[in-house]
């Protein structure tokens, strides 16, 4: 096969760290290449090496694209040759509508007018090529991360696309959509369009690659044949992260004691159209020393649950109880939820969960800054001991906890966030997608912290769109359907088709 894109001895330095350390890496037309590493390899550096956002002269080694050497300046001179890019922090304008943010810089214009029936019909279009059936006018605010994605691959495809390159594309789409997702790389590459696949999903990258190349600590240390049968997901995992990983889930002997957090009769209003309930009538409990999760599809209203109760983050004409060891809370606010006993990280990093602009140490303490503070005074020592505490447990990577939160790797960052919420100890902690983005053997660390801290009595709630760590961590299964709760299982006895078939038999109100 013809080879369409040659990376050769391409060394990449940040002050402090070597992110790529002389890696090579070759894509054949219209093959499907996968990336794979643990959080801070160097996946993510790598293809903005290649797509120009970081420009020739900013690293070492040499890229050539269809036979020709390219020394590019910026994205727009590798999207010209058809090397577009979609990143893993989401790049749409949240307040524009899905076809200004497709056709951004980009319009449909005649004579200096957009033409905005013309943008409608093509937007709707490549819509339709991503199982999309939103409006072209919803503004992107309005959808989900899941969706957004899908925005993003849409308008990807509005440009002349030759290698397409995806930075964990499903990581915050649930099953049904990652198939889809996956089978729109299959057609394109049908169609002769190559696509390199950044993934932590090592069952997808099994599904669809044909090459794998692994990137440990900078370096590229294999490059696996994904069509081999054997090539396992065991086996990518062997050079990921340099020995085997015999169990995905840490073990658990769980105390259940008395209820803790109780929400009764919970209702919350869409804040735009407030006639419409996002939340409808969903009751639930959280025992001591229980993990309980909440399944459900993208969509489901479960992040929507979740921000209403802490401090009323979302949502409009909200109604209901919640009490926390049987006394009613007021959770009107974050700081009243935080005082209050609940705390809730997010999957969304970047909107809730950290202060970019700061240091890994400055941001693990903010939940809760009595505990590194002597009186109202920060106490350095305590503050830097605790987020090396951290740093190690989870395996942040970075060349300091005095390293800024912005320029940590996605999933260091999503580690971060979990840091922090798991520093302030409260004693009900919602987790929105906690290991979204995040490599299998810190997934495991991040299990056996959720482990310990429903060992020592706290109530624990998880939202999790993949099915397979739900039944691996929790003790109780709520899943929710449009808004609601359908059905209530103890994990022992559930299973993904059992959940399915309540999402199902819950059927669909609109
Ligand atoms: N702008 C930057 N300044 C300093 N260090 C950086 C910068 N960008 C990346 N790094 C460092 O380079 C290394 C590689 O980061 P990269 O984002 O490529 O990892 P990744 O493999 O994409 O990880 P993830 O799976 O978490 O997304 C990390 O140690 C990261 O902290
Ligand atoms: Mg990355």
């Amino acid at each position: 096969m013809t080879t369409i894109l040659e990376m050769h001895g391409i060394t990449k330095t940040f002050p402090g760290v070597v992110a790529l350390d002389d890696v090579s890496l070759k894509v054949a037309e219209g093959e499907i290449h996968a990336l794979v590493g643990e959080n801070g390899a160097g996946k993510s550096t790598l293809m903005k090496v290649l797509s120009g956002v970081y420009p020739h002269g900013s690293y070492e080694g040499s890229i050539s694209f269809q036979g020709e050497e390219c020394r590019f300046s910026g994205i727009a001179d590798s999207e010209r040759l058809g090397i577009i890019i979609i990143h893993q922090e989401l790049a749409l304008v949240p307040l524009l509508s899905i076809a200004e943010n497709i056709f951004l810089g980009n319009e449909q214009a005649s004579r200096g007018v957009i033409d905005w029936s013309a943008t409608f019909a093509r937007t709707r279009e490549l819509l339709q090529r991503v199982g999309l059936k939103e409006s072209p006018q919803t503004r992107v605010t309005d959808l989900g991360l899941g969706k957004q994605q899908l925005v993003e691959i849409a308008k990807a495809l509005s440009k002349e696309v030759k290698l397409l390159i995806l930075d964990e594309p499903t990581s915050s789409l649930n099953e049904t959509d990652s198939e889809a997702l996956l089978k729109l790389l299959l057609e394109f590459k049908a169609r002769g369009i190559a696509s390199i696949l950044i993934s932590h999903k090592l069952n997808e990258i099994a599904k669809v690659a044909d090459t794998i190349t692994v990137l440990r600590d900078g370096a590229a240390v294999s490059t696996l044949d994904g069509r081999s049968p054997a090539v396992s997901e065991a086996a990518i995992i062997r050079d990921m992260v340099g020995r085997s990983l015999t169990d995905r889930y840490p073990p658990r002997e769980p105390v259940i004691g008395e209820t803790v957090f109780e929400v009764s009769n919970w209702t919350v209003h869409h804040p735009l159209h407030s006639e419409r309930k996002v939340v409808d009538d969903v009751s639930f409990h959280v025992r001591r020393g229980e993990v309980v999760g909440i399944a459900g599809l993208m969509g489901a209203g479960r992040t929507e649950l979740a921000m209403s109760l802490f401090g009323r983050s979302y949502g409009v004409g909200i109604s209901g109880e919640a009490r926390i060891h049987g006394r009613k809370a007021d959770l009107s606010t974050v700081s009243r939820a935080i005082a209050a006993g609940l705390c809730y990280a997010t999957e969304d990093r970047k909107t809730y969960g950290l202060v970019l602009d700061e240091t890994i140490r400055r941001n693990i303490p903010l939940a809760h800054l009595s505990g590194i503070a002597d009186g109202i005074v920060v106490d350095e020592g305590r503050e830097l001991a605790v987020a090396r505490d951290y740093r190690d447990r989870i395996r942040i990577k970075s060349s300091s906890v005095g390293q800024e939160v912005v320029n940590l790797s996605g999933g260091n960052q999503q580690k971060v966030v979990l840091a922090k919420w798991l520093f302030a100890g409260p004693e009900v902690l919602i987790l929105d997608e906690p290991t979204r983005g995040i490599d299998v053997g810190a997934k495991y660390e991040i299990y056996a912290i959720i482990a310990e801290l429903a060992a020592s009595g706290k109530a624990i709630v998880v939202i999790s769109s993949e099915m397979p760590e739900l039944l691996g961590i929790t003790d109780r299964l709520y899943v929710m359907n449009e808004g609601r709760f359908a059905g209530e299982m103890a994990t022992v006895e559930a299973s993904q088709e059992k959940i399915m078939a309540t999402i199902i038999r819950s059927g669909h109100r609109n």
